[in-house]
């Protein structure tokens, strides 16, 4: 409907922004899980709600849009979103991903979708000719996560699906970190978008969540036929705060984002901080890169600091962030990915890839950056304190 608007206006200016039944301004949470048929011979648009529901509908409408595809679905989390894509695959094939996944991921490819004859092969992304000789006769799907969890890598995503296309591959692109207000996928060729929409989309810690999206008309069907053979769908009341959350995207990546530069900045200057990873500082290898691909640089940034108890002495002393798994609320969150994201990582597999026992993920939230800022700066103190008597 709205293909005229900027994303900022269709978050809020879509069809489903009025009820036609009623002229309600939100849309109605529809709880029934069966629906009356009135004609013996024609059944209706609703027949069973896990296969088709109309509050589920206006959220998977609204993604579809947003991504600049024509398939949306929602789950009951960002790994039945990912699980059931993978469920594209048959035992035989083989998986190029990105070797720093999200731990789930990582854990559904290597623990599950092995048992089911499914190989993988994991790749520094950011190197294509890596992810070029990765790629076997059996390999049906190029798997993307850019910018990276934890370390913010960037993949170049207009090469992985050259690569792709020239090997008659698919791409999945994990695209939580960013979200459709900041990068489109589908746009760069991409064929299956992810999300756990309990990060920004969702963004306010009060729902799990998870969302695919396609443009293309045949995996729009099969995604539609797993989706329902698999049944993970996303319950109408989760729907619905997606849907509540959705209407601030916008506002809300634009601000964190700005927070994110700020204080990626400054940390740059504080002594206990050995490294710091945000694709908005000029000296990441990814930035021109991601300047490219996308309208942003999002508001999660890692750094690190010298060991774990340096880390344990910040997160005792820091008041305004949450220390806790996830990322992309209202709040700011701090999480230690060695021992909460990528914990079903082995240890060696980790530090691999750069997940330090001092490193710290930071998403950043609508508080004012300089106060942020002050707080780190008295925790910042007390680790000093701490590793001086080391
Ligand atoms: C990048 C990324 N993808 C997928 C997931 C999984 O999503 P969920 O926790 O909603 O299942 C997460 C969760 O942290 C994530 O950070």
């Amino acid at each position: 409907m709205s293909e005229q608007y900027s994303l900022q206006t269709k978050l809020l200016h879509n069809e489903h922004k009025v009820d036609q039944a009623t002229g309600a301004v939100s849309v109605p949470i529809q709880h029934a899980s069966t629906f009356h048929q009135f004609d013996f011979d024609t059944f209706g648009t609703y027949d069973y709600s896990r296969s088709g529901n109309p509050t589920r509908d206006a959220l998977e409408a609204a993604i579809a849009e947003l991504e600049g595809g024509n398939h949306g679905f929602a789950f009951a989390s960002g790994m039945a979103a990912i699980s059931t894509a993978f469920m594209l695959l048959s035992k035989g094939d083989h998986v190029v991903l990105t070797k720093d996944v999200y731990g789930g991921t990582f854990r559904l490819v290597t623990e599950v979708l092995t048992r089911l004859g499914i190989d993988h092969t994991f790749v520094d992304m950011t190197n294509l000719a890596e992810v070029a000789a990765a790629i076997r006769p059996n390999t049906r799907v190029l798997y993307m996560e850019t910018p990276s969890n934890p370390t913010l890598n960037i993949t170049d995503i207009h090469g992985v699906v050259s690569l792709a296309k020239e090997h008659e591959c698919l791409t999945f692109l994990d695209n939580t970190f960013l979200t459709p207000a900041l990068q489109r996928p589908l746009e760069l060729g991409v064929d299956v978008v992810l999300h756990s929409a309990t990060k920004f989309i969702g963004g306010h810690s009060d729902v799990v969540a998870g969302l695919a999206v396609t443009k293309d008309e045949e995996l729009g069907k099969k995604l539609a036929f797993l989706q329902n053979s698999f049944g993970a769908i996303l319950g109408v009341q989760d729907v619905w705060l997606v849907l509540r959350g959705l209407k601030t995207l916008h506002v809300r990546m634009e601000h964190g984002e700005k927070g994110a530069q700020q204080i990626a900045e400054w940390l740059l200057g504080v002594p206990e901080v050995k490294r710091v990873y945000y694709p908005g500082l000029k000296d990441h290898p990814g930035h021109e890169l991601q300047k490219r691909q996308a309208e942003g640089f999002g508001a999660v940034l890692s750094f690190e600091l010298e060991n774990e108890e340096a880390v344990r002495r910040f997160v005792e002393h820091v008041k305004l962030p949450v220390f806790a798994v996830s990322l992309g609320a209202v709040e700011s969150i701090l999480s230690y990915p060695a021992k909460m994201s990528h914990a079903a990582m082995p240890k060696e597999e980790r530090e691999a890839r750069g997940i330090r026992d001092g490193l710290l993920r930071l998403s950043v939230g609508l508080e004012k950056p300089e106060e942020l800022m002050a707080d780190f700066k008295a925790a910042f103190a007390h680790v000093r304190g701490k590793v001086e008597h080391l």
